[in-house]
């Protein structure tokens, strides 16, 4: 069984960037940049929020806290954010979600240029992708694909396996794998929590991707042995053994799937720290084709 590092990956990535940029700013005397607005104070937004603006530091790229107040109007909003689809400092846009109830999601998220939009959420990058056209990828579903290619996992006639469902995970994750391209071209199924007996299709995953939100939710008698496993979950739970009270685990039973898996994301640091080393690809893309223009 292999451990497929998330965190090391994502630091190459990061450290790959950080040359590429460095070259750019000789070269062109310019570097791409990232706007990540916050509306309010969720607390794991702002956790979140900080990581990535860190993240771009560390490898030279323009970022800004656009930081909001909770209150603010949806025209507000929409209006701050075509300042930015307009403003040639910025290639990329983030809107932190999720955000204030009074907010539109949807509305907002459309609001994005199109080719600002580094979180892949705006529905011309949702429906690129499904047709199989170059995009921006969602960040998460983006980083298990450069997962699965930087530990050379045969994924062409292989049997992925997702569960769930989500608009974030689930459905990018299926269309990227599905894509008859290198990388991909594998068989997908989509599986969800109205499944009858969801382990009648986990057993048949050559590679299973559980993105379901439920702590240890994949046990051992769901997998068949020399599954290649990648738990998107992050939930946290009670540990009065830890100094925290709390521990974070997947949604696979890491114990006890492993011993039967080939390949497996641990949680902490398999797929969650591919999120932002694909945010800070896509923004340097997004600079890439602005320039390109
Ligand atoms: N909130 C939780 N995850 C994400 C993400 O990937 N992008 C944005 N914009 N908001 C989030």
């Amino acid at each position: 069984m292999q451990i497929i590092d998330g965190k090391k990956t994502a630091s190459e990535i990061r450290a790959e960037l950080k040359v590429k940029i460095s070259e750019l700013r000789e070269s062109l005397n310019e570097v791409p940049g990232l706007v990540t607005i916050l509306v309010g104070e969720n607390p794991a937004s702002k956790v979140y929020v900080n990581m990535k603006i860190k993240a771009c530091a560390e490898i030279g790229m323009n970022s800004k806290l656009e930081k909001l107040d909770e209150n603010i109007s949806q025209e507000e909003l929409l209006s701050i954010i075509e300042s930015y689809n307009k403003n040639p400092l910025f290639h990329g846009i983030l809107v932190q979600l999720p955000l204030p109830e009074h907010i539109d999601e949807d509305i907002v998220i459309e609001s994005i240029s199109p080719a600002k939009d580094v979180d892949g959420f705006h529905p011309v990058s949702v429906g690129k992708l499904v047709i199989g056209k170059d995009t921006f990828k969602s960040c998460t579903p983006y980083g298990i694909v450069e997962l699965l290619r930087r530990y050379n996992i045969e994924t062409k006639g292989k049997h992925v396996v997702v569960v769930g469902r989500s608009n974030i995970v689930g459905k990018p994750i299926a269309n990227l794998m599905l894509q008859k391209e290198e990388g991909a071209n594998s068989i997908v199924t989509i599986c969800h929590s109205a499944a009858h007996d969801l382990s009648y299709f986990t057993k048949q995953a050559d590679i299973l991707i559980a993105a379901i939100g439920r702590a240890n939710f994949i046990t051992e008698d769901m997998v068949k042995e020399n599954v290649v496993i990648i738990d998107v979950g992050i939930n946290s739970i009670d540990d009065p053994s830890s100094k925290k009270g709390y521990r974070l685990v997947g949604d696979v039973d890491f114990e006890n799937v492993s011993k039967k898996a080939s390949y497996i994301t641990p949680v902490p640091g398999g797929v969650g720290p591919m999120t932002i080393a694909m945010l800070l690809t896509n923004t340097f893309r997004a600079f890439q084709k602005i320039k390109s223009k």
